[in-house]
């Protein structure tokens, strides 16, 4: 059972995979009395937002998922990110990488462009991911890219200065827990509950979990929360709360309460910190967080650091119709990019997040700001035979269409273009004034009855991943019976 739980954490590539929240009854669930007020100031932009970019950068960029030629893969991951810890690497030796860490074609700026013409409203970057290198000049610990690389260069400066420049969100990622070169947490006890025993496996990681929090993990979130200017972080985004304790755990909150009170932060610090914002990793939940505030993220091929033999990319189609399901389910997606140790990203990458952008253009309406859908089959139904390795009802998707809300508007996202050009949509009460598509805003014609409403569509659909009709309505209680 508790190897399982630890797959769900890590290895996620089905339905039922990352979630804080363990399942099994023998996990303890930690004390969820410190709950964010979801209504505060500061959430309003992250929900209109629905669209962020995640970018996994750090020296695992230069081994890029081999080590001594071979291909390295782990017990529960193969994230390239993971490598120091899937091969189990001296410090010493992994350190050397960070020599060969020299980024010069690293363009804050035209990475901040490439998410903004994707349509994403921030960008959450990692800071220090669990390899322990800090990506910013840190004074705190020498393992940092001022002091360890020749790059010399702190990458967090220009990608401020870019975000401020076109008016885009930055969070950071930090490791707060895990922190395989600083002497912090090596997969251990889960928020205070055991779940699985890592060992260090280097003599030169051994410290004290206490002293790694109050003379690493403290003074450079400090450091993070204070070098970057008033609005920057926006975001903090903690992960992997192993050997979190409440006490280490509210060591970090308190610096953040004291130096950036509004700042979102997500529910992984630990400690019985639920944060502002559920993490589903790698899956999109059957039916969002209702009353929560969630963001899916997911890596656009397997790994989150760059891999270079990872060639397994999610069509743009699949994308695209993911963002459509999370907004319809009133969540975030924040889509993931690895670039790589000269500072470029992947060109697959930027294919799609060129492709997706310009969906977005023309249908962004549909997604920024909007609410759920007020009805909600359509996004498929809980199997009555099919169960998921932990019991439960397994959720099989359908990819028809989606729905998306704002006052006065519904987005129909259709996926599945109605081969007789009418789109059904039963039981549908709200009274509708206008119905378009948003490629052209021409008139559509509707047909409403006791038994719904019928809009009829041209032959063809506009758009080959994703057509949005818009329907304008008077009445707000627009509900499937
Ligand atoms: C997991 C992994 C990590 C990745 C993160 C993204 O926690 O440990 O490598 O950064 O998920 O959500």
């Amino acid at each position: 059972m508790l190897l399982g739980f630890c797959l769900i954490l890590y290895c996620a590539d089905s339905q039922s995979k990352f979630s804080l929240e363990p399942s099994g009854s023998d996990v303890q669930k930690p004390d969820m009395a410190v709950k964010s007020d979801t209504s505060k100031h500061s959430m309003q932009w992250w929900r209109d937002a629905r669209f962020g970019m995640f970018i996994h950068w750090g020296v695992f960029s230069v081994p890029a998922g081999y080590y001594n030629g071979k291909s390295v893969h782990g017990d529960f991951c193969d994230y390239s990110e993971w490598i120091m810890y899937n091969a189990k690497i001296p410090m010493a030796i992994y350190q050397v990488f960070a020599k060969q860490f020299n980024p010069v074609k690293f363009d804050a700026d035209a990475w901040v462009k490439i998410a903004k013409d994707a349509g994403m409203k921030y960008i959450i970057i990692t800071t220090k991911h669990h390899d322990g290198f800090a990506m910013f000049c840190s004074k705190v610990s020498k393992w940092n890219i001022c002091d360890a690389s020749p790059f010399g260069r702190d990458p967090l400066k220009e990608l401020t200065a870019a975000c401020n420049k076109y008016g885009i969100k930055l969070g950071f990622y930090y490791s707060q827990a895990q922190d395989w070169n600083n002497g912090g947490s090596v997969w251990g006890s889960w928020d205070g509950v055991t779940a699985w025993a890592g060992k260090k496996w280097d003599k030169a990681q051994e410290r004290s979990m206490d002293d790694y929090i109050d003379r690493t993990a403290v003074p450079q979130v400090r450091e993070l929360l204070t070098n970057y200017g008033d609005n920057i972080p926006a975001i903090i985004w903690w992960d992997t709360p192993f050997d979190m304790n409440r006490e280490r755990a509210e060591k970090l909150n308190r610096v953040v309460q004291e130096l950036k009170p509004g700042i979102i932060m997500n529910n992984r610090l630990g400690g019985g910190f639920k944060g502002d914002t559920e993490t589903p990793e790698q899956y999109i939940p059957p039916k969002g967080y209702p009353g929560s505030d969630w963001e899916t993220c997911m890596t656009m091929n397997d790994s989150w650091g760059y891999k270079r033999d990872d060639n397994n990319w999610k069509s743009t189609e699949t994308l695209i119709r993911n963002l459509c399901d999370i907004a319809s389910k009133g969540g975030n997606y924040l889509l993931n990019v690895g670039p790589t140790s000269e500072g470029l990203i992947p060109q697959p990458s930027l294919e799609r997040l060129a492709e997706i952008g310009k969906w977005m253009r023309v249908n962004g309406e549909a997604i920024y700001g909007s609410g759920p859908t007020p009805f909600g089959n359509e996004a498929g139904r809980f199997s009555s035979t099919e169960k998921e390795s932990n019991g439960q009802p397994k959720f099989i998707p359908a990819w028809d269409w989606r729905c998306t809300a704002k006052p006065g508007k519904i987005y129909l996202l259709i996926f599945q273009w109605p081969k007789n050009q009418k789109f059904e949509l039963a039981s549908f009460h709200g009274k509708i004034t206008k119905a378009y598509l948003l490629t052209n805003h021409k008139d559509l014609k509707t047909e409403q009855t006791a038994a719904g409403v019928t809009v009829s569509l041209p032959a063809q659909a506009p758009d080959k991943f994703a057509s949005v009709v818009c329907l304008e309505v008077v009445d707000k209680a627009a509900k499937e019976k």
